[in-house]
C-alpha cells in the first residue's frame, strides 16, 4: 500500500505532483473558490488560524493576500485564539486550516469566533470533518489520505488552496482584473509541474546534503518574503522526523540575536524565492555575515540565486514566479527532512512523541 515506496512519507512526498493537479481540477469544477471569496470580501477583518504545518500555510495566505488582493490578513495560531475571543466578529471572517479537520486547537478557534458573530471558511482535506461541518463555507484540497504523521502533501495542496482563494478574493474585489484572474489560475495549473522539478532536480543533491548534515546538533533555516513561511515548514518537517534541531526565522532576525550561536561549521539553510530582483542582494548580506563566522552556507532557491557568492551547497529547483515557487521549493526540505530521519534510523512515519491527529488540548 505505500506504493512500493519504503514510507509512506516518501509516497507522499512523490504524490505531489498528481495531488497538486487534482486539488486544482477539484477547486476549478467547484463553486468553492466564489463562496469563500464572497464571505471574505463582505468582511471588514480577515483572520487566518492553524495549528503547525497548516498555521505556515497560512502565513503564505497572509503573504499573497497583502501581495495580490490587497487585504491585510491577522494571522494567528490556533491554541492563541484566546487573544481575540473578545471582540465582536459580526463584521469578521476567519480562515481555519485544517488537513484533518478535527485538531481540537482549531476547533476551539472557530467556535469562539462564530460564537462573537464570525463567519468561518475552512479549508480542509477530509470532508464531512467536524471543522467543515461547523464553518460557513470548505474549500476542499484533495491531497487524499495522508498517513505519514508529518505533513507533506497536504501543505502544498493547502497552499494551492489558499493561493486561489486569495486570487478569487482580488478578481472578486476588482484587485486583479477577469484576465489577469484568469491568466493566474492558468499559471497556478502548473503548481504541479513545479514540484515534479522541485522533486526531480534534488532527488540526489538531498543525499548529499543529508550526508554531511546527519552529525549536526542544529540547522538555521532563513528566508525572506515568501521564504519565512517555507523556512518555518521547512525547519518543522527536520525536527520532526530527524529529531534534529532546526530553527527558522527571517534572515534579516539574524543579527538581532541568533547568529551568537554561529561557528564554523554551523549549518544556515537559505531559502531563495522571487522576487529575486528585491530580495537577492538583501540574502546575500546575510550569507556574507554567516560566512564571516565561518558556518556552512546552503541555498535551495530559484535558478537566480546561482548569482549568490559565499555558497557551499545550493540546490537549483528551477526559476518560477511568486506564486509557483513555492511548490518547487518546499519537495527538496520534505526530502531532506525525509532523508536525515533514514540516515539517522528513525521512523519517518511515526515520529515519537507525536499523533497525527490532535485532539486534546
Ligand atoms: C506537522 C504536522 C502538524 C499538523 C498540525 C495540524 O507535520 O503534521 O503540525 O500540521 O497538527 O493538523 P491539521 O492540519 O490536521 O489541523
Amino acid at each position: 500500500e505505500k506504493g512500493g515506496y519504503p514510507h509512506y512519507m516518501l509516497k507522499e512526498i512523490m504524490e505531489q505532483p498528481r495531488v497538486l493537479y487534482e486539488t486544482y481540477t477539484g477547486l476549478m469544477s467547484s463553486r468553492e473558490l466564489e463562496k469563500a471569496a464572497e464571505i471574505l470580501a463582505s468582511a471588514d477583518h480577515i483572520f487566518v488560524t492553524g495549528a503547525g504545518t497548516s498555521y505556515h500555510a497560512g502565513l503564505v495566505f497572509a503573504y499573497f493576500m497583502a501581495r495580490i488582493a490587497r487585504r491585510p490578513v491577522i494571522t494567528f495560531i490556533s491554541s492563541e485564539y484566546l487573544a481575540y475571543r473578545s471582540l465582536d466578529h459580526s463584521n469578521s471572517a476567519l480562515v481555519a486550516i485544517s488537513q484533518s479537520g478535527e485538531t481540537i486547537d482549531t476547533l476551539q478557534a472557530v467556535r469562539s469566533f462564530k460564537s462573537s458573530g464570525g463567519r468561518v471558511v475552512a479549508v480542509s482535506n477530509v470532508v464531512g470533518s467536524t471543522i467543515p461541518r461547523e464553518s460557513d463555507t470548505t474549500v476542499y484540497t484533495r491531497a487524499g489520505p495522508e498517513i505519514g504523521v508529518a505533513a507533506t502533501k497536504t501543505f502544498l495542496t493547502q497552499v494551492l488552496a489558499l493561493t486561489s482563494i486569495a486570487l478569487a478574493l482580488a478578481v472578486h474585489t476588482g484587485s486583479l482584473t477577469k484576465a489577469e484572474y484568469t491568466e493566474a489560475m492558468r499559471e497556478l495549473r502548473n503548481a504541479s509541474h513545479a514540484a515534479s522539478s522541485g522533486i526531480d532536480r534534488s532527488i540526489r543533491l538531498v543525499e548529499l546534503l543529508a550526508s554531511s548534515l546527519r552529525s549536526k546538533n542544529n540547522i538555521y533555516v532563513l528566508g525572506r518574503g515568501l521564504g519565512v513561511p517555507l523556512a518555518y515548514e521547512a525547519a518543522l518537517k527536520i525536527k520532526e522526523v530527524s529529531y534534529i534541531h532546526a530553527e527558522a526565522y527571517p534572515a534579516g532576525e539574524s543579527k538581532h540575536g541568533p547568529i551568537a550561536l554561529v561557528e564554523e561549521e554551523f549549518p544556515v539553510i537559505f531559502v531563495g524565492v522571487p522576487p529575486e530582483d528585491e530580495l537577492l542582494e538583501k540574502l546575500q548580506s546575510n550569507v556574507m555575515e554567516m560566512k564571516a563566522r565561518g558556518a556552512s552556507t546552503i541555498v535551495i532557491g530559484t535558478s537566480s540565486y546561482r548569482e549568490l557568492e559565499g555558497v557551499d551547497f545550493y540546490i537549483d529547483v528551477g526559476n518560477y514566479s511568486e506564486i509557483l515557487a513555492p511548490y518547487a521549493v518546499v519537495p527538496p526540505f520534505q526530502l531532506l527532512a525525509y532523508k536525515l530521519a533514514v540516515m539517522l534510523n528513525r521512523d519517518p512515519d511515526k515520529p515519537r512523541n507525536l499523533a497525527k491527529t490532535v485532539t486534546v488540548e
